[in-house]
């Protein structure tokens, strides 16, 4: 089973699972933010030696290219299958850092230290690394754990606050998928003013619910789909900002694509309706809208048919029949989600 080190001393706890195993040498991946703003917090004896990787940040550096010069990096600094990777970034440092791990000498040990919200509560746990390819998102990669995931909050103090609320959409999909308790624990947390502190309490919570769900279906064969929930209209409302030339945080379209699936769990499996007005509270609040008319809907449609994760051209959806009760492939009708999308609008106030 993964390990995972929830802690604000992330020196420490990097230098005990260093220690805990005898690397011949150790590397650090960085991208060109991480290497300025937190290597120098997390420096220690144990890594005082490391060999220092640095690659470009940002999504369209998760490339073959930029795989192929950590390769080259690793190689040329004698890494050895008794080495370690460090990957400390977010998720693009995460993904492709695991990649470069996983298949180097066919594989040596890496650990993840996630240092957004985002890559801490869903990209750096559960064994999904991979690189973009041919104009496709995470087109190619393995299945790979990292040996350890360090995860602290003491990252996030200077993250921009549309950073830490885009992480959170992924939280409230978790506290859902587990249960009402969970999930009213996270409505009332104050998001806008966040204790770092109790954002990393709440942060154990989520990230154990994603890493129970995974060790039972590490290769989303079935369960593991439960944490699609809010992404099959996340993802069209991430496609559709992009054809309008106005990108949207990955995090902003899961909260919309929570509220209109929530929407769907009610007309289909009997959700609570109180708990969807919740829901859409929190998310009209802390996330605003994302605007559509029903002019919109067939490109809507048109990408959830296509999406990566539809089987055989349908709309499938994970749906709740309640908080901790998910059902997943769930056949969703033109008909249901464009009526899922008018309560949407109607919900947020569009
Ligand atoms: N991001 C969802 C998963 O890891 O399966």
């Amino acid at each position: 089973m993964q390990q995972l080190i929830f802690t604000n001393e992330v020196a420490l706890a990097l230098t005990q699972v260093i220690n805990g195993k005898q690397y011949n040498r150790v590397f650090v991946l960085v991208d060109e933010n991480t290497a300025r703003e937190v290597l120098p917090l997390v420096k220690c004896e144990a890594i005082a030696d490391a060999c220092t990787i640095t690659i470009p940040a940002g999504d369209t550096h998760k490339t073959l290219d930029t795989l192929s010069h950590v390769w080259q990096q690793l190689q040329e600094g004698g890494a050895t299958r008794h080495s370690l990777l460090i990957n400390l970034g977010g998720g693009v440092v995460t993904d492709l850092g695991g990649m470069a791990a996983a298949t180097f000498k066919r594989g040596i040990d890496f650990v993840n230290c996630p240092t957004t919200l985002l890559s801490a509560v869903d990209a750096a746990v559960g064994g999904k690394t991979g690189i973009n390819f041919g104009g496709f998102k995470n087109e190619l990669g393995v299945f790979q754990e990292a040996q350890a995931v360090v995860i602290s909050t003491k990252f996030f103090a200077t993250l921009p606050a549309a950073e830490l609320r885009s992480g959170y959409a992924e939280m409230l999909k978790h506290g859902m998928l587990e249960s009402h308790a969970e999930f009213s624990r996270l409505l009332n947390f104050n998001v806008a003013d966040a204790s770092l502190d109790e954002l990393l309490a709440l942060l154990e919570t989520s990230v154990k619910v994603k890493q129970r769900i995974v060790e039972q279906d590490p290769h989303e064969k079935g369960l593991r789909r439960a944490l699609n929930l809010g992404h099959t209209v996340g993802h069209a409302f991430e496609s559709m900002a992009l054809h309008r030339g106005n990108p949207i945080p990955h995090g902003y379209a899961v909260a919309w694509g929570l509220v209109a699936e929530t929407v769907l769990s009610h007309m289909k499996l009997k959700f609570a309706s109180s708990d969807l007005q919740a829901l859409a509270v929190f998310v009209r609040d802390n996330y605003g809208a994302f605007h559509i008319t029903c002019d919109d809907y067939p490109l809507l449609l048109d990408y959830m048919h296509h999406d990566k994760k539809s089987v055989s051209g349908e709309i499938n959806c994970s749906l709740l029949r309640a908080c901790g009760d998910v059902e997943t492939g769930v056949t969703v009708t033109d008909d249901d989600m464009s009526a899922a999308l008018d309560i949407y609008r109607d919900l947020l106030g569009i």
